[in-house]
């Protein structure tokens, strides 16, 4: 028997509720801050990523989906959300439009990691940028934007971490004294960090090592070698931040896994977490577009996983809406009552009164317990001497009580 693929789920009629739940609210933050709905195509040129996300980073070295087409193109299943969006963005020629630009997306993820609780193959991200412009209240509205998300959710104690990694004048200097700090301690590194620490030293200080972890400690922090711009940039934002009275940490450990980013970095993560546990990350990105060959246009965004909001939500008991679903079976005995019955079906939907027409010719007790099972609120039951009075049985199903109605007084009864 076929199995889904390793890392992948299927997302079954009872799980739906959660991820309605959780695009609605996430809708609804977009519709609140301004931000438009964009959606790209599910993978792109495997340039686009390589470029981007960064080639010594583990998203390009490793996770990435990428295959020649029968055209002989390099193809790459989209492993994050934000280069898409940028190269949509110059080519479709927004920034044209007034600065800056805000779109928002729901989109499947992929990326080929070792699956556990968590961690998927093929995960479903919300995400948003807002491109063309670098003031720090665009980095605030981004991050309140999450927490207001998370707080409408009914998620409770999260974190929201917070850290400046600097800009491309500032970052190499502090990545040649965190060189020169880890040069001291090479032979203590994990194998993974002594690669890193050419390649990508930034990522040596969220290494998952315990002795890394150790050596992390008290190692040199990025904001205390920022450029005076990216100083004032931070410290506007703090500001920003406390206005609007968000409970953050300035978390000098938190680098993120991808290379785009400069000076604002963030996460939202649930108390107790694992390795596997942040709910969603962002940051800043001021020279991505520039990078795939655009104007200079600064830009910050954000993005959650959905699979991970939803196991929070769980864990906290966090009750969902259920969907709407039809609330009238109708019920019958006999092929004659069988053709009434689709009649009416036919005619009730027409009105916009959802229906579920019993099938299988099974006994009326069985027809009974199925609506019951379905949960609707009124059944219509036709038979052999309702098909002669022209009038069907009309059973409350909470009360148990049941009335005779005629067969074209049902569709405005009901709806
Ligand atoms: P990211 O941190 O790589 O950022 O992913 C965002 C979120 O997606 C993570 O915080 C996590 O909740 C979820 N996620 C990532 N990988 C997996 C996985 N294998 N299984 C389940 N969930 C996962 C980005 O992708 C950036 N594009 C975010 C961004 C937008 N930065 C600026 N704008």
């Amino acid at each position: 028997m076929y199995q889904a693929p390793r890392g992948t789920t299927d997302i079954l009629p009872q799980e739906q509720p959660y991820w309605r739940f959780v695009e609605q609210k996430a809708v609804s933050v977009c519709q609140l801050y301004g931000y438009e709905r964009i959606d790209n195509p599910a993978f792109e040129d495997t340039g686009l990523f390589v470029r981007t996300v960064g080639s010594g980073t583990d998203i390009v070295e490793k996770e990435m989906y990428t295959f020649e087409d029968k055209g002989g193109d390099s193809i790459t299943l989209r492993p994050e959300g934000t280069a898409p969006v940028c190269r949509a963005y110059l080519e479709h020629g927004l920034h044209n439009l007034p600065q800056p630009v805000k779109l928002y997306y729901l989109a499947s993820i992929f990326r080929y990691e070792r699956p556990q609780a968590g961690r998927y193959r093929q995960h479903h991200q919300f995400g948003y940028e807002a491109i063309g412009d670098d003031d720090p209240v665009l980095d605030a509205e981004v991050i309140d934007m999450a927490w207001q998300l998370f707080l409408s959710l009914g998620l409770k104690r999260l974190s929201l971490n917070l850290n400046s990694i600097g800009c491309k004048e500032c970052r190499p200097g502090y990545l040649a004294r965190l060189k020169e700090y880890y040069a001291d301690h090479i032979g203590e590194l994990c194998p993974d960090c002594k690669v890193r620490l050419e390649r990508n030293p930034l990522r040596l200080l969220d290494c998952k090592n315990r002795v890394c972890q150790q050596m992390a400690e008290s190692v040199p922090k990025s904001i205390d070698y920022l450029c005076p711009p990216c100083e004032e940039h931070f410290s506007q934002l703090k500001k920003y931040l406390g206005l609007l009275s968000l409970p953050f940490v300035v978390d000098h450990l938190l680098v993120r896994g991808l290379d785009y980013y400069t000076r604002t970095v963030f996460e939202v993560q649930p108390e107790k977490g694992g390795a596997q546990s942040t709910l969603g990350g962002g940051g800043r990105y001021d020279d991505l577009i520039e990078e795939l060959g655009g104007k200079p246009a600064p830009a910050v965004g954000f993005a959650a996983g959905i699979e991970r909001i939803i196991l929070n939500l769980k864990k906290q008991g966090v009750a969902v809406p259920t969907l709407p679903g039809p609330q009238v079976f109708i019920a019958y005995l006999g092929e004659a009552a069988g053709d009434e019955a689709m009649k009416l079906a036919s005619a009730l939907r027409r009105a916009d009164v959802g229906v579920i027409e019993s099938t299988g010719g099974r006994s009326l007790k069985a027809q009974l317990r199925q609506a019951d099972n379905l949960g609707v609120r009124h059944t219509v039951i036709i038979g052999e001497q309702e098909l002669q009075a022209g009038m069907a049985v009309l059973r409350d199903m909470t009360t148990s009580e049941q009335k005779d109605v005629p067969f074209d007084q049902l569709p405005k009864l009901l709806r």
